[in-house]
């Protein structure tokens, strides 16, 4: 029987996993007079300061330009300064794997809104907008994003996209995999503060990528385009949509030939790319491989007739009156540096949870009961427990549905854990320790390369809520996005072809 061979997707994954005999060779010594600066500059163009609609007395004259610039600023936003003697260093609203924020926003907006037509870049450190293209067309984004229904009625839309360089400079060709991990961070913000300002996210992550990149006039070479975000005014009736699928798949490439290492993060972006050929294409395939997928029921997953069974109770955090906790929570976030190693409670777990996966609890307090995902029923959630008072120690798989822990494995593995996330301190002295995985194969067959992209977005989102959720509890938190892969799979005792994707730490922060 032949060997199937591996997509790219499936080689870019094996090629940059962490191993305990590698990571020495990988972690090569960075040469910090290459470092690239983490901020986009412009000489030309109008700029518009935002800044002054951060007061609250601009709502009444401003309404429009406020929500616009509240929103920006709960996105990725200056939200701390370290002020190192050469150079200060900006912290943002959404973390970034070793603060080298790759991402960049761009901001379209349509004729007829209160702001005029244009392509803007978000310009963090002023928190302005610089108008970089006076004369494109609405109808250019379209196209691009294949007619998606969401940008038919609405008028402003969000690029996000990641200069690739300045992560991989540190990261090389694992950087892909942080890169839209941060991206996912970046929009779990977008989606909670389109919603304190009355916007609704619609994510769209299937668009011809060259289209993309021409509308931006961007150098595919250096910088690429990751997500679309159409903002629906939901203060007009108009744009008060139905949800829309977010995805598209694209072709999956088995004939790549041999790829140097330093070239694999491009090559894989450019296969993962849609062109305008594939769509019929790929229309047909998300039906097909939905159809033949195996439907094994998630409510059987891990459900051993002996095992320990923990049904969570859904705890609920308040955010107050016109969402004014979760905004003071985004801006006050940071990701913890130092555990205590002291317990957490069993409810704060449940709060987290049911934050990060229960948004429809949330929807009488004004969130979005469905908010935009790429596709998050392909990514799976199992924690490793050593310090949570009245649940037993050991990895549980998280069921979901059911918002129930179930136990897959015994004992305390705060050894195995510190090893696993290459020796951090954050995995060994954590409460718990937060898995995101996706069967890759079969995210592959739906998606194509996409899916890859798709996978990693959804987990930083799903990451950026329990950011959320831990930091409006008082706890510590900390993603984590090197670890050992295949070591990981050992202790979940989850089979190969299940991809971990990224590690989120929550303790009492020391
Ligand atoms: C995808 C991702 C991976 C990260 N990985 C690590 C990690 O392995 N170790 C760590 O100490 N912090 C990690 N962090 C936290 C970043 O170092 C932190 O976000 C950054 O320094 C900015 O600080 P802030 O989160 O407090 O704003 C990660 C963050 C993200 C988003």
């Amino acid at each position: 029987m032949g060997v199937q061979p591996l997509s790219l997707a499936q080689h870019y994954h094996e090629r940059t996993k962490y191993a305990p005999e590698t990571l020495a060779q990988q972690a090569a010594p960075l040469d910090f007079s290459r470092q690239p600066s983490p901020f986009k500059t412009y000489p030309f163009g109008p700029s518009f300061s935002l800044k002054p609609f951060l007061e609250p007395d601009q709502r009444a004259a401003h309404p429009h330009w406020q929500r616009l610039s509240q929103l920006l600023y709960c996105t990725y936003g200056i939200t701390g300064v370290v002020p190192y003697p050469d150079q200060p260093f900006y912290m943002r609203a959404a973390p970034s794997a070793g603060g080298l924020y790759p991402a960049e926003i761009y901001l379209l907006t349509r004729s007829d809104t209160a702001i005029p037509a244009g392509i803007y870049n978000y310009q963090v450190k002023d928190h302005a907008l610089v108008q970089v293209w006076q004369s494109y067309s609405w109808s250019a984004l379209q196209a691009a994003c294949l007619w998606h229904p969401a940008l038919e009625r609405t008028h402003i839309a969000l690029i996000v996209t990641a200069v690739f360089y300045r992560s991989a400079w540190r990261y090389g060709d694992r950087a892909y995999r942080r890169i839209c991990l941060d991206i996912g961070h970046l929009l779990g913000n977008v989606a909670l503060a389109a919603n304190i300002n009355d916007f609704r996210a619609h994510f769209i992550g299937g668009f011809v990528d060259a289209q993309m990149n021409e509308l931006l006039y961007l150098d595919p070479e250096q910088e690429g385009v990751l997500a679309v975000v159409a903002l629906a005014n939901l203060l007009e009736v108009g744009e008060n949509l139905s949800t829309f699928p977010s995805v598209l798949a694209s072709a999956t490439c088995y004939d790549y030939g041999a790829i140097a290492s330093g070239e694999l993060l491009k090559a894989y972006h450019r296969a993962s790319a849609l062109t305008n050929s594939d769509i019929i294409y790929s229309m047909a395939k998300v039906e097909e491989t939905s159809a033949q997928e195996p439907t094994e029921s998630p409510a059987s997953k891990y459900n051993f007739p002996f095992g320990l069974r923990v049904s969570l109770s859904k705890t609920i955090i308040h955010w107050e009156t016109n969402l004014a906790a979760l905004q003071q929570t985004i801006l006050q976030r940071r990701s913890t540096r130092q555990y205590s190693g002291q317990g957490i409670e069993v409810d704060q777990l449940a709060a987290l949870l049911t934050f990060a996966y229960h948004p429809q609890d949330y929807r009488d307090q004004g969130l979005d009961e469905a908010p935009s995902f790429f596709d998050p029923t392909l990514v799976e959630t199992f924690i490793a427990v050593t310090r949570v008072k009245d649940l037993e120690e050991g990895c549980y798989y998280y069921a979901v549905a059911e918002h129930e822990l179930r136990q897959i494995r015994f004992k305390n593995f705060q050894e195995q854990l510190h090893f696993l996330c290459l020796h951090q301190d954050l995995g060994r002295d954590a409460a718990v320790v937060i898995f995101h995985t996706a069967n890759l194969e079969r995210a592959i067959a739906r998606y194509g390369e996409r899916a890859y992209r798709y996978l990693h977005m959804d987990a930083g989102h799903l990451g950026q809520r329990i950011n959320l959720a831990a930091t409006a509890l008082g706890l510590g938190v900390s993603g984590i996005g090197g670890f050992f892969d295949d070591q990981v799979n050992d202790l979940l005792g989850i089979p190969p072809q299940e991809a971990v994707l990224y590690i989120t730490t929550v303790g009492k922060a020391a």
